[in-house]
């Protein structure tokens, strides 16, 4: 652990100075990938999911911070909370699937809780003379919600959520999209993807790719450099587009109905593993996720969010438009992953004036590991 990170700390700091990527072990080594467990999905907050599945108090859903397993509920009080989704008695998972039940019992053998996490029952305990059930609620983590999303931290004493967004809401109304008129539609999920969860995110982090790797993509919205606009903020960076402008006069097909208030796409990456997209047209929202579960696996998520008058023919064809660019993205990004972990490629090269996102985020990935 101490070669891979803590002699080569000093380097990189120079080196991403210098415009080169972090070191390509930084991508498959175990000792990184516990260190960012540690530092990072710890102790940061994570988008778990849509703020509908728990609109009505006593629903639940389980959901992840990293590796913590995590359930968030909405109690009789209204309260959205978040606890460490292990049992107590010995360590079962306690929900396993999303649920309205108002309380959360433990499938082996029945301890159950409060949706404030409390321990209500344990079968045969009135046996056990010192047993304090007072002693054995689930252990508490942290939930809040914006807009129609949920986000958690397994950290318990993280500051509020609103330190982490900062102007993000605002950045994105300033773009043209009312979060409060998208309203969750479904969630798409794959199989673990064999890549480092930073490949994934970088990659969503420049359009210097597009113009060879998403041909569809491209003809749509102006990604040339002077057209294309990227910002780093403390906690996120944002990329914005305007459609083509024979897409606009109707030369060039677009890929579903562009009619709609939101005038530009959107791109925001919120450290430290989850992007808010939004195309031209009407009220739409994807929500993507990166989630490690070991150095070079990944769990991808992206829920899909619109307007709730959408059409059905609007929703397949906007879904077909995304599959297509994320079908291009996902053969790729396997790609880098073979070249970072082939143990011959030290570290890549920046062209910092199309990649400066990624400069952004690698510069804050190290800073958290330090
Ligand atoms: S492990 Fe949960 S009730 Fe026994
Ligand atoms: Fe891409």
């Amino acid at each position: 652990m101490t070669n891979v990170l803590e002699a080569v700390l000093q380097d990189v700091d120079q080196q991403l100075t210098d415009g080169f990527t972090l070191p390509a072990t930084w991508y498959w080594h175990e000792a990184v990938f516990v260190r960012e467990r540690e530092q990072i999905f710890s102790r940061m907050w994570q988008y778990a999911g849509p703020s509908d599945w728990i609109s009505e108090p006593g629903q639940y859903f389980p959901c992840k911070a990293g590796q913590t397993p995590l359930v968030v509920t909405r109690g009789d009080d209204g309260e959205v909370r978040a606890f460490v989704n292990i049992c107590r008695h010995r360590g079962c998972a306690v929900v396993r699937g999303r649920g309205d039940k108002g309380s959360l019992q433990c499938p082996y053998h029945a301890w159950t809780y409060g949706m404030d996490g409390s321990l209500r029952a344990a079968p045969r305990s009135e046996r056990e003379p010192s047993f304090d059930r007072a002693e054995f609620g689930l252990a508490p983590a942290r939930a809040e919600v914006w807009g129609p999303f949920v986000f958690v931290n397994a950290d318990p004493n993280a500051a509020p959520l609103s330190e982490t967004l900062r102007d993000l809401p605002a950045a994105i109304a300033a773009s043209g999209l009312d979060v409060s008129k998208v309203r969750f539609h479904e969630r798409a999920q794959w199989d673990p993807q064999p890549i480092n969860w930073k490949v994934g995110v970088e990659n969503d982090l420049e359009c210097y790719h597009c113009s060879i790797a998403h041909p569809g993509f491209t003809r749509f919205l102006d990604t040339r450099p002077d057209a294309w606009g990227m910002e780093t903020q403390s906690t996120y960076t944002s990329q914005t587009g305007l459609m083509r402008e024979k897409v606009i006069d109707g030369t060039v097909d677009s890929p579903y109905d562009i009619n709609g208030e939101v005038k530009r796409s959107q791109a925001h990456v919120l450290w430290p593993n989850v992007a808010f997209h939004v195309l031209p047209g009407q009220h739409n929202m994807t929500v993507m996720s990166w989630r490690p579960t070991g150095p070079q696996q990944t769990i991808v998520t992206q829920d899909f969010y619109f307007s709730p008058d959408a059409s059905e023919e609007f929703i397949a064809d906007y879904r077909r438009f995304d599959a297509e660019v994320g079908g291009e993205d996902e053969v790729l990004i396997a790609a880098v992953q073979e070249g970072l972990s082939s143990g011959v490629f030290p570290h890549g090269r920046l062209l910092l004036d199309s990649e400066n996102l990624i400069a952004s985020f690698q510069r804050w990935l190290y800073e958290a590991l330090q």
